[in-house]
């Protein structure tokens, strides 16, 4: 069954702005090709596409189609192999201050507590911690995690320690925030109350964020806009504005109109993939 014949054109975003330079986050014709012993990998074909400041949003395609890759580049951590990305009117060209980054894994410091933790970028950079000691309080009790700010991360369930992370990730006030999966292995109802929770704290600390997942309906969920790639030679293949209200609520995911933005986006993800096995969680 397809549903892109009955999909509103409304809801399908303009992915490029007329000025491009201008645009708070701009990824223009980026690729990314890796060298490897068994010849080269085409990672990221191109990626055109602009963000605006405060959006947040979702990135989806199959399993190996270049999602971390376009993420590490935007986040100045891999170099693109053509084309150019902007951020805040300036190229990246590496890890900057004013992003924040996310993974699947916690990747917490076994030994510090919660508190710590959450300060630890502080630290790194060396900043002085006096000045954040507020902000991780603010963001602990934001994620309901003031009362654990003295355990270790092996005291915290999964969902726990990854809002840990997403605290770490906003302790600088990044402009920022890029996830990449950060809730894939997690339970589906750990996930659900996670989306909950992220979705609220969005509400108020208003960044900017580009998000990975291979969930649609958790990037339908969260999101102001969902770019599709395709598998490998991966472009962006499709562009949705999320037309539902903030706050966000649970009970949205019961709308027809959310599901049809989901098949809408799994058949997206499915064109030029030759199997039709399931990509969402
Ligand atoms: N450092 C690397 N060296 C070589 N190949 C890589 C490297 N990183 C990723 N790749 C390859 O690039 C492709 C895209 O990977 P990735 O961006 O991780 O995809 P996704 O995040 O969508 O699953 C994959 O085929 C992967 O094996
Ligand atoms: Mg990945």
């Amino acid at each position: 069954m397809t549903t892109m014949t009955s999909f509103p054109s409304w809801l399908q975003a303009t992915s490029v702005a007329a000025d491009r330079d201008a645009s708070y986050l701009s990824v223009q014709g980026a690729r990314k090709t890796y060298d490897t012993r068994n010849g080269q990998v085409h990672a990221v074909e191109s990626a055109d596409f602009d963000i605006d400041e405060g959006d947040f949003v979702s990135l989806v395609g199959p399993s190996g189609c270049g999602k971390s890759t376009l993420m590490s580049m935007i986040g100045g951590l891999e170099t693109p192999s053509a084309g150019r990305i902007r951020v805040g009117g300036s190229p990246v060209t590496a890890p900057r201050r004013d992003f924040g980054y996310v993974f699947q894994d916690a990747t917490l410091l076994p030994w510090k507590t919660v508190f710590d933790n959450v300060l630890f970028p502080i630290r790194t950079q060396k900043r002085p911690v006096a000045d954040y000691l507020a902000e991780a309080e603010r963001l602990l009790r934001l994620t309901d995690l003031w009362a654990f700010r003295d355990k270790r991360p092996s005291e915290l369930s999964g969902g726990m320690r990854q809002r840990v992370a997403i605290c770490r990730g906003l302790i600088n006030d990044p402009q920022l925030l890029m996830m990449d999966e950060p809730f894939s292995a997690l339970d589906a109802i750990t996930r659900d109350d996670m989306n909950l929770a992220l979705a609220q704290l969005w509400d108020q600390v208003h960044k900017t964020a580009v998000f990975i997942t291979h969930s649609i309906r958790e990037a339908v969920f969260l999101s102001d806009r969902v770019l599709v790639m395709n598998a490998r030679p991966s472009r962006i293949v499709a562009d949705i504005r999320v037309p539902f209200a903030r706050p966000r609520r649970a009970e949205m995911q019961e709308e027809p109109l959310f599901n049809e933005i989901c098949g809408f986006v799994r058949d997206k993800i499915h064109e030029g993939h030759g199997s039709r096995q399931p990509a969402s969680a």
